[in-house]
């Protein structure tokens, strides 16, 4: 087993991370024991940060003690993840609209700790703008305005030099372009509002037509 980046260990074609709640699944996944540590096994085809670590992602940010906002929680599935590597002292805000979705990830933050549920649309960060400064910024709400939701989060919670992970589903922003010309376009639209693109990561072949674009702000 490989310790990718902190937290995060590669055995052969599988990711892992150190469960919190030991014992305890959110998706079905294996848990297999490593040393003292339990390990929970992080999925590519079901989550897009899984998908861009298998793929190569050159830093990844979310560490132990992290502050992570999370845009597109859905039950939790990525989310829980995030939380195994921030850990106790870390926290992940995460958003979402879908009030079947957040009946999930609320009864997972209710039982890990460190998982602040907020039910809200994240075109309106004004309503949760009582959450405390992120050193990261996830997205993953796979809408066609997914960069402007992610920059305008960005402008107002995330630190100078914090992290932004933006999910881009090529399918939703233009059905009738190239999804490689569509990746490009939303990573101009980071720089043009000040960002630096680290990286352009294809999550192909986990997920169809989608890419995570890497910038920091
Ligand atoms: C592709 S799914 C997210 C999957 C999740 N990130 C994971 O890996 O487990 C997109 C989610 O974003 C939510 N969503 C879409 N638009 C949103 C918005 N404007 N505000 C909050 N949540 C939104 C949807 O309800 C859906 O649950």
């Amino acid at each position: 087993m490989q310790e990718l980046f902190p937290g995060i260990f590669r055995g052969g074609k599988s990711l892992y991370t150190v469960n919190l709640l030991p014992g305890k699944k959110v998706y079905g996944e294996r848990l297999v024991r490593q040393g003292g540590s339990e390990l929970r096994e992080w999925v590519p085809e079901r989550s897009k940060l899984a998908a861009a670590l298998m793929n190569g992602i050159k830093q990844f940010p979310v560490r132990s003690c992290s502050k992570v906002l999370y845009l597109g929680a859905a039950t939790g599935t990525t989310v829980s993840h995030v939380s195994d590597i921030a850990g106790r002292e870390g926290i992940v805000y995460a958003i979402e609209f879908s009030e079947r979705s957040f009946r999930n990830i609320a009864d997972l933050a209710a039982a890990r700790g460190n998982i602040a549920p907020i039910l809200a649309d994240a075109r309106k960060p004004e309503l949760y703008n009582w959450i405390e400064a992120c050193d990261t910024l996830v997205t993953d709400v796979a809408q066609p305005d997914e960069t402007e939701i992610a920059i305008r989060n960005a402008h107002m919670f995330l630190n100078k030099g914090g992290f932004v992970l933006i999910a881009v589903k090529s399918q939703s922003i233009d059905v009738t372009k190239d999804p490689s010309k569509v990746y490009k376009e939303e990573a101009e639209k980071l720089r043009k509002a000040g960002f630096s693109v680290l990286q352009l990561v294809n999550l192909e072949p986990y997920e169809q037509k989608h890419a995570l674009i890497a910038a920091i702000k």
